[in-house]
């Protein structure tokens, strides 16, 4: 069951494109990672999705409700944690939360009942009379998520919840969150690969306002794994190695990558996707009889599927 349905979302400021007739789908109980390299278009999009910011053209349906047509019951269905979580230094974190929650329409014994929960959740209790003033700044995210938490809504939408903390704060966050996304649907944008990689089921990758991919990781990367780099260590002829590789048709590219202590020459095999060299290039090196220590065919990540559909050249 479908989550959220972006349709031809476009936004302008000025002459400037941010947001490019931005289509994808999400299901319910997803966790999508939103990726893209800054200035791509991810807050833009997330502010369009929440309601926070009215698309130029195209629009989206939360939840079963237009983001347009009724955007109280959308935005009722969506947690959201903007990029900068805009907490108010001098309250306390329960009084912060308190004060979120009737922002949101959340009245009587529900406040109570709703903070108590989102201070469970979030891992908040042993803060929940500090000042915000006083909070490490993996603490003020946690607010940040408490908040988006409050209403308790189908959709969570976190804007680089992660950014700014160091690595232990980043593993709770993330422990947090997976946690979180056992009961909801969650959309989180980052810039750290890795994360997504660890807790999410769906990537979009975003690049100067186009969507360019949106698939599991799995499938992503194993596309990828068609395009299929093999790199090779030999002992021997370097030009004429290279030349019989970059002969055999699926070779795109052949690369001296250097040559190691002892003369073993490390190449870079650049192939067609959906091809894998590394027998071709084992018989062309046996057939000369020159000394082979290492083939390899390069499993991609997350990580190079980003730097390939991001690429500026
Ligand atoms: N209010 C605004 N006015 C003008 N340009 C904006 C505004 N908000 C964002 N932009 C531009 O739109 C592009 C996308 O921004 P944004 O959605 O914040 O990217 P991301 O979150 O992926 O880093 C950027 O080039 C940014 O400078
Ligand atoms: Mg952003």
């Amino acid at each position: 069951m479908s989550m959220v349905t972006a349709e031809h979302l476009h936004k302008v400021f000025g002459r400037f494109v941010a947001v490019w007739d931005a289509t994808f789908s999400i299901d319910k109980g997803e966790i999508v990672g939103f990726l893209g390299p800054n200035g791509a278009g991810k807050t833009t999009t997330m502010k369009m999705l929440t309601g926070f910011m009215p698309p130029n053209a195209g629009t989206a349906n939360i939840a079963g409700y237009d983001i347009l047509d009724h955007p109280l019951e959308a935005r009722r269905h969506i947690g959201y944690m903007p990029e900068n979580v805009p907490l108010y230094d001098e309250m306390r974190v329960y009084e912060y939360l308190d004060y979120r929650a009737r922002l949101k329409g959340i009245t009587g014994s529900s406040v109570r009942q709703q903070i108590g929960y989102v201070i469970d959740q979030c891992g908040l209790e042993p803060k929940r009379s500090n000042l915000i003033s006083t909070l490490s700044k993996g603490y003020r995210q946690r607010v940040g998520l408490a908040d988006a938490l409050l209403g308790d809504p189908d959709l969570l939408i976190l804007d680089e919840p992660t950014n700014g903390l160091d690595p232990n704060q980043i593993r709770q966050i993330r422990e947090l969150i997976r946690t979180l996304a056992e009961n909801h649907t969650v959309i989180l944008s980052t810039h750290i690969l890795s994360e997504v990689e660890m807790i999410c089921n769906k990537v979009i990758i975003i690049d100067q306002g186009k969507i360019k991919a949106s698939d599991s990781p799995e499938n992503l990367t194993r596309n990828m794994r068609a395009a299929g780099r093999v790199s090779v260590e030999f002992k021997g002829d370097l030009d004429l190695i290279t030349k019989e590789l970059e002969s055999y048709a699926p070779v795109k590219k052949v690369i001296h990558e250097g040559t190691l202590p002892g003369g073993w020459h490390r190449l870079l095999v650049r192939a067609e996707p959906g091809t894998d060299t590394r027998e071709k290039a084992a018989a062309i090196l046996m057939s000369h009889g020159f000394p082979v220590r290492h083939i390899y065919r390069h499993i991609p990540k997350l990580e190079d599927v980003f730097v390939e559909m991001t690429r500026r050249d």
